[in-house]
């Protein structure tokens, strides 16, 4: 029996190695990019998607090395040129370059890697000739880089300004044009969901250059491969139940997943595998301590985006709507008709309504919702949120005064207690409720259902009071 440390099956913030998902069909798709001499490569989905993680595991297993960079906003694109070439230049001239190299792998053991911060540290005289000799110098880069049979992976592509994304668009081209002497020479981008269509508009002689991929959110079938692989790893089991709520409370973030797990593992004392088959399961107490835990864990965060949230307008209509809908998410035109119908303010236009749902899932405002671009709906970020969404439209409905910063602090507070005796107070069923407010749209139940109903269409009467309250 092979032996796993805990942290090696359930890794929530870092990529998956021993626990790894395969997705059969995004692992073709990617590994076809990666293995078609000259075709640039852009991975594109929501955070914890899973992007990082596919590509490195996928990286590995064809034994590709490569360089990786991180942007950051401020990042130019000199910044990123001379990271490379500083970077590549030191690691080459080493020659040292252990074959177990972790460091920028995620732990994957790939063979040569060369990993470095967004942040410039080249010297001033190097820097100087990267601007002066500036077209030789993209040549010459994706050379050094081809030479060494690397590619190069850049991360967070979308945060670069338009113009560093830009000229890397036009870079691709410098390293599709160098493929026939290089193979295995090309650029990676991971990003956020709007990269692969700024890469091609950027540049539209890339668009049959570029394999662009969506790596959409896990399914339920895959998240559960996640908790039963583990469980096989550490050589316990998990109840079949237990697995759905998982499954429930990850809502497609493999994240979430791996940090039920670890903490259901925490309260049953697992720390690796289980050499002397003494037969843990693991059942509801686990469950409901992890849920317990993991809330109190991000209510800092939970609070915080509420709190931005609200500044948003509309967004006490939105938020009630999407409350009291499918956890799957809502159709913007359901939304509309939905606030529309229940609200005696002037009637909302769906421009309005795009502009608001576009600041809800903007990280300026929380990002308390994302857009599921396969369904086209506009949902909760998971459903944590979407529990303290509806407790906390709750709480502003039955308050008429305005609340000072401290009582706002204390209902907070009062929230996240709420929603973890949810847990703490659970009668170990799992059939969670369906109904949510009650006819003065004021009370809730302590679950959700996936399969909700569809939006009910008597919902709050009252936002304008509850806007006006905070
Ligand atoms: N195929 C998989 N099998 C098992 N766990 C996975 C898989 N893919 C991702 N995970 C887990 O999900 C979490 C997020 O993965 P990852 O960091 O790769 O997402 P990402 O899309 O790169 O996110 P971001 O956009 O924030 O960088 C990690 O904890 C990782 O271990
Ligand atoms: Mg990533």
């Amino acid at each position: 029996m092979e032996m796993y440390e805990i942290n090696e099956v359930f890794t929530p913030t870092k990529p998956a190695r021993a626990n790894f998902v395969k997705r059969k069909v995004l692992d073709k798709r990617v590994g076809r990019a990666l293995k078609t001499p000259g075709m640039q490569l852009v991975l594109y989905g929501h955070s914890g998607s899973g992007k990082t993680t596919l590509l490195l595991n996928k990286l590995k297993e064809l034994e590709l090395s490569f360089l990786k960079t991180n942007c950051t906003s401020n990042m130019s694109f000199d910044d990123l040129l001379s990271n490379v070439y500083v970077n590549l230049d030191k690691e080459l001239s080493t020659k040292e370059i252990d074959k177990n190299d972790q460091e920028g792998g995620g732990g994957l053991g790939i063979p040569k890697v060369f990993s470095f911060n967004s942040k410039s540290t080249v010297g001033s005289t190097l820097e100087k000739s990267f601007v002066s000799a500036y077209d030789s110098i993209e040549l010459s880069l994706a050379k050094a880089i081809g030479e060494n049979d690397a590619l190069w992976v850049i991360e967070d592509f979308h945060k670069l300004q338009t113009s560093v994304k830009e000229k890397l668009s036009q870079l691709m081209k410098v390293f599709m044009d160098l493929s026939d002497e290089f193979p295995k020479l090309k650029i990676v981008a991971i990003g956020a969901k709007n990269t692969a269509r700024e890469v091609v508009e950027l540049d539209c002689e890339m668009q049959t250059r570029v394999s662009e991929i969506h790596v959409p959110l896990m399914s339920d079938e895959e998240i559960s491969r996640i908790i039963n692989n583990g469980a096989e790893l550490l050589n316990i089991s998990v109840i079949t139940h237990v697995v759905n709520d998982v499954v429930e409370h990850s809502h497609g973030v493999a994240s979430i997943c791996h940090q039920l797990c670890l903490l259901m593992c925490e309260f049953a004392d697992i720390e690796g595998t289980d050499a002397f088959c003494s037969d843990i399961e693991l059942d509801f107490p686990h469950f409901n301590y992890a849920a317990t835990e993991y809330i109190e864990q991000v209510s800092d965060t939970l609070k915080s985006a509420f709190q931005k949230a609200v500044k948003v307008d509309n967004s006490y209509e939105i938020l009630a709507c999407l409350a009291s809908g499918d956890i799957e998410g809502v159709e913007v035109v359901e939304i509309l008709e939905h606030i529309n119908e229940h609200t005696d303010s002037v009637e909302l236009s769906i421009e309005e309504l795009k502009e608001s749902l576009k600041l809800l899932s903007s990280t300026e405002y929380g990002s308390v919702l994302f857009y599921v671009e396969v369904s086209e709906k506009y949902s909760f970020k998971d459903p944590f949120y979407k529990m303290f969404g509806k407790l906390f439209l709750s709480a502003f409905s039955s308050g008429k005064k305005k609340k000072s910063k401290a009582e706002i602090f204390t209902l907070f507070n009062k929230l996240i207690d709420k929603a973890k005796s949810n847990y703490t107070n659970s009668d170990n069923s799992i059939t969670p409720t369906e109904s949510y407010f009650d006819e003065d749209n004021a009370l809730l139940e302590n679950k959700w259902k996936k399969s909700e109903p569809k939006i009910e269409r008597k919902v709050h009467d009252n936002h304008n009071e509850k806007k006006k309250d905070l």
